[in-house]
Order: C-alpha cells, then sequence, then structure tokens
C-alpha cells in the first residue's frame, strides 16, 4: 500500500452530508429527499435499507458519480469540510482514490473482463499517485498480499474470470485500497457472495480499517452485514434516513416501524448466531 504519513485524525469529522435531495430529471423521480448524516476519520458507519431506498445514489452522489447522470442535486457534501459540490472536476479527481475510493458492484465500476488482474490494481497508482513502474508494481503486489490473493506474483498475470468470486472482490477491494483512502465507500460489496466468503471479506475490510486507520461507509441491504462492521447504522427508506444509531442498539431495540420491519425479517436461528459472532469478535 502507498505509504500514508500520519493517520487520519479520529477526532476529526471527515464527511457531512447535509439535507441532500437527488432527483432524476428524466422521470421526476426524488431517489434521495433530504438526508442528513456525518462520519469521522477511521469510522464503519452502514447504511442499510430494502431495494429503492437509494442508498447507491447516495454513494455515488458523495463519491463525485452522480454528476453522469441527469439529476438535480441539493443540499451539501462536505469532505474534510471542503464542498464537494463547488469543486472543479480538477479537484473533484484528485479527491477520488485518496480521498475517497469505493468498491461497487455496477458493472460500470467493477472489474474489466479484457484487463489482468496486476494491471487493473495498478490503475489506480497511475490515475492518483506519481509512482514509477517499478514502484507500482512493488505496492500492487503488497496490496495484493494484504487482501489474501493466493500467490500475488502470479495472480497478477490472470484475468478477472480465472478467479472466484471471493478473490474478484478481493482484487476489487486491492485497487481502492492500494492508495489507502481516507474513506472507503463499499456498495453491497458481498451481496452476490456466499454466506462463508462474506464473512471472510467482511473481516478483511475490518483489519484494514483498523491498521490504517480508513473509514468505510458500508452499504447493504442486510443489518446482518452491516452488523459484522459497523459501529453505528443509518436505516434508508424511500429516499429518507428513518432511524440512526448505535449497531447494536438499533439491532436491539428499533424505534421505527421499517427497522423493525428489517429485524423480524431475519431467521431467528441466525439472530442468535450473529450474537454470538458479535461477542467472538470482541474477545479477538
Ligand atoms: N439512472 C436512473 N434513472 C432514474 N431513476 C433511477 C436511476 N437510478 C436509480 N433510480 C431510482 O432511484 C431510486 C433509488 O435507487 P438506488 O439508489 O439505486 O436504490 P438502492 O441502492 O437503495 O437499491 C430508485 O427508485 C431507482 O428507481
Ligand atoms: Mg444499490
Amino acid at each position: 500500500m502507498v505509504d500514508v504519513k500520519k493517520k487520519y485524525d479520529p477526532r476529526e469529522v471527515m464527511l457531512e452530508v447535509h439535507g441532500l435531495r437527488v432527483t432524476f430529471k428524466s422521470t421526476g423521480k426524488e431517489a434521495v429527499r433530504g438526508i442528513d448524516f456525518f462520519m469521522k476519520n477511521g469510522q464503519r458507519v452502514g447504511l442499510v435499507g430494502e431495494s429503492g431506498s437509494g442508498k447507491t445514489v447516495t454513494a455515488m452522489a458523495i463519491s463525485g458519480l452522480i454528476e453522469r447522470y441527469n439529476v438535480d442535486i441539493e443540499g451539501e457534501i462536505l469532505f474534510n469540510g471542503k464542498n464537494l459540490r463547488s469543486c472543479s472536476r480538477e479537484e473533484m479527481r484528485r479527491i477520488q482514490g485518496r480521498g475517497i475510493g469505493v468498491v461497487f458492484q455496477e458493472p460500470m465500476t467493477s472489474l474489466n473482463p479484457l484487463m489482468k488482474i496486476g494491471p487493473q490494481i495498478e490503475e489506480t497508482l497511475i490515475l492518483h499517485t506519481k509512482k514509477n513502474k517499478e514502484e507500482r508494481r512493488a505496492l500492487v503486489l503488497e496490496a495484493m498480499e494484504k487482501v489474501g490473493l493466493p500467490e500475488p506474483e502470479i495472480t497478477y498475470d490472470k484475468y478477472p474470470h480465472q478467479l472466484s468470486g471471493g478473490q474478484r472482490q478481493r482484487a476489487m477491494i486491492a485497487s481502492a485500497f492500494v492508495v489507502v483512502p481516507q474513506l472507503l465507500i463499499c456498495d453491497e460489496p458481498t451481496t452476490a457472495l456466499d454466506v462463508r466468503v462474506q464473512a471472510q471479506i467482511l473481516k478483511l475490510l475490518r483489519s484494514l480499517s483498523e491498521e490504517y486507520g480508513v473509514g468505510i461507509l458500508l452499504i447493504s441491504h442486510d443489518l446482518r452485514v452491516i452488523r459484522q462492521l459497523c459501529d453505528r447504522v443509518d436505516v434508508m427508506y424511500k429516499g429518507e434516513i428513518v432511524e440512526a444509531g448505535l449497531t447494536e442498539k438499533v439491532f436491539n431495540d428499533p424505534q421505527h416501524e421499517y427497522t423493525k420491519q428489517l429485524i423480524s425479517a431475519i431467521p431467528s436461528r441466525e439472530k442468535v448466531r450473529s450474537a454470538e459472532e458479535n461477542e467472538d469478535r470482541d474477545e479477538a
């Protein structure tokens, strides 16, 4: 990974979202309807909600990718106190990558099937650092090792289809993490994976976040996934945040009707198991 001089100060707020509203002009659909939330450095925050509730649109607004669509945006997104909405393209490009990294499931940002794994991870370094070719190769191999890809030297020259689903997701994480972003936004990073691999990926995200002080905004429709990684959660419903708080508190004592529904949809056997997993985690 790229060397970070100092860890991000955990007392400082890194991201503030005020009254964010996103409307698609084509349909008039108000996908995000005036939401507020914040994150301090190094925090792991979840955004949970059913499909269509506006999670991805929120993530794309924060990472500066929503402008590709024909949308009206209102509100403020402050990153390190700087309003992203009034940044120039050049400034935004600088923030993307080392400031805000993304791991999306959408094909737009997922792996290119025609390009070998190593060079794809290297791309982030080409875009966002001034490292030379030799340094880049070393950093890519280190990142591949860190995320648990087998035999980095060999995997470097493989194509995405030659990897398993879990390995592909690790490669995606490596390509965001190789520059050590201040904030990593992960949009449904484990949705396509089976439960065991899902847990491994979440564990990986946790250890990277702890080691480097990277903040993670984890987006999922599944509160159980959020619970494995995040201290705090915001619950989104039809474009609004209807409940927010410590994950355990929200899980054990939900206030909003919709949150209660989300939790009652989880089979009770799993509720017990995930509570046990949580205890294991606290002991580790
Ligand atoms: N490109 C688009 N054009 C028009 N409407 C969209 C587009 N993308 C998303 N939407 C609408 O915005 C709402 C929120 O979508 P999204 O953020 O993708 O939900 P989630 O990620 O929570 O499943 C949905 O009602 C969806 O139909
Ligand atoms: Mg989504």
